[in-house]
C-alpha cells in the first residue's frame, strides 16, 4: 500500500518570488513532487526560464507570470490567470520579499511603505484573493517569515516589523479560515544562501562570521533545505496543523 500523506500531485500551487532563492527552492520541491506550479515574480524573464526548466525536468505543468505583488491589479491578475490556466488553486506560497537596509532614524516613509507593502500587505491581499478558491477543497497557504519575525533588527527595522506581522497574520488567517478547511502556516528560514542572503553579507559587516558562529549547524542554509517543510505544509500530512511558524534555521532560533 502506498502512502498518499505527502502527495501533492495534480494540485496547483502559486509561488510568489518563485524565480530565485527560497521561492525557487520551494517551487522546485512542489513541481518535483507532482504539483503544477505558477512562478509569479517581478523578474518575468527569470520566472519564464524557471517555468520552462521545471516543465522540462519534472512532470509538472508550469506557468510564468511577471508580477509586482504590491500591485492590486497584478495580484488580481495572478489569481485570475492561474484559474484560467489550471481551473483551480490549492496552494499559495507567499514568498516574495525584500529587505531595505537602513537604520530607523534614517529610513524614509517611502522605504518603510515599500518594505511593508512587499513583505506584509501582499501576503494579506493575495491570501484574501485566493480564499474563495482555496476553500473549495483543502487549501493551503504558506507564508515566508524570517528569523526577524522573532528577533529585532536595528539595521532592517521595516523588514523585521513586516516579518513579525507575517507571523501574526498567519495566526489570524488560520483562526478565521480553519472551519473552511484552509490551513495557514509560516516557515521562518534561518540564514539562507540566496541573492538576499548575499545582499545581507554585503551590507551588514561581519554577518557571515556571525551567522556561522551563532548557527548550531555551523553553515548557511540552502534553498533545498526548505523543500521538506514546504511539501509537509502543502500536503494532507499537515491537515490539523494551522497558524504555526516553523523555523528552518539549523538551530539558530533556539541557541
Ligand atoms: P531573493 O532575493 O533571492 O528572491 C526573492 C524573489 O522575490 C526574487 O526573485 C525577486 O524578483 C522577487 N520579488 C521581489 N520583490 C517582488 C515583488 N514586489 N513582486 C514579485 N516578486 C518580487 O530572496 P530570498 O532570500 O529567496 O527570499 C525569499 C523570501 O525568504 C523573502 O520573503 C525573504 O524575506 C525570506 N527570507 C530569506 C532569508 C535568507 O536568508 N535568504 C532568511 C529569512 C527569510
Amino acid at each position: 500500500m502506498e502512502s498518499t500523506l505527502f502527495d501533492v500531485s495534480g494540485r496547483v500551487a502559486v509561488v510568489t518570488g518563485g524565480a530565485s532563492g527560497i521561492g525557487l527552492g520551494i517551487a522546485t520541491a512542489l513541481a518535483t513532487a507532482g504539483a503544477n506550479v505558477v512562478i509569479a515574480d517581478l523578474n518575468g524573464d527569470a520566472a519564464q526560464a524557471v517555468a520552462e526548466k521545471l516543465a522540462a525536468d519534472t512532470s509538472a505543468e508550469t506557468m510564468a507570470l511577471a508580477i509586482d505583488v504590491t500591485s492590486t491589479e497584478q495580484a488580481e491578475g495572478l489569481i485570475t490567470k492561474t484559474l484560467e490556466r489550471f481551473g483551480r488553486l490549492d496552494i499559495l506560497v507567499n514568498n516574495a520579499g525584500i529587505g531595505i537596509h537602513c537604520r530607523p532614524e534614517e529610513m524614509t516613509m517611502e522605504q518603510w511603505d515599500l518594505n511593508v507593502s512587499v513583505n506584509l500587505r501582499s501576503v494579506f491581499h493575495l491570501s484574501k484573493l485566493a480564499y474563495e478558491h482555496l476553500r473549495d477543497g483543502g487549501g493551503k497557504i504558506i507564508n515566508i517569515g524570517s528569523m526577524y519575525s522573532i528577533f529585532g533588527a536595528g539595521e532592517v527595522p521595516a523588514y523585521a516589523a513586516s516579518k513579525g506581522g507575517v507571523v501574526q497574520l498567519t495566526k489570524s488567517l488560520a483562526v478565521a479560515w480553519a472551519e473552511q478547511g484552509i490551513q495557514v502556516n509560516a516557515i521562518l528560514p534561518g540564514w539562507i544562501n540566496t541573492g538576499l542572503g548575499a545582499q545581507g553579507r554585503r551590507e551588514m559587516e561581519g554577518l557571515n562570521e556571525r551567522v556561522l558562529a551563532r548557527t548550531p549547524a555551523a553553515r548557511w542554509g540552502e534553498p533545498e533545505d526548505l523543500a521538506g517543510v514546504a511539501i509537509f505544509l502543502a500536503s494532507a500530512a499537515s491537515n490539523f496543523i494551522t497558524g504555526v511558524s516553523i523555523p528552518v534555521d539549523g538551530g539558530y532560533s533556539v541557541a
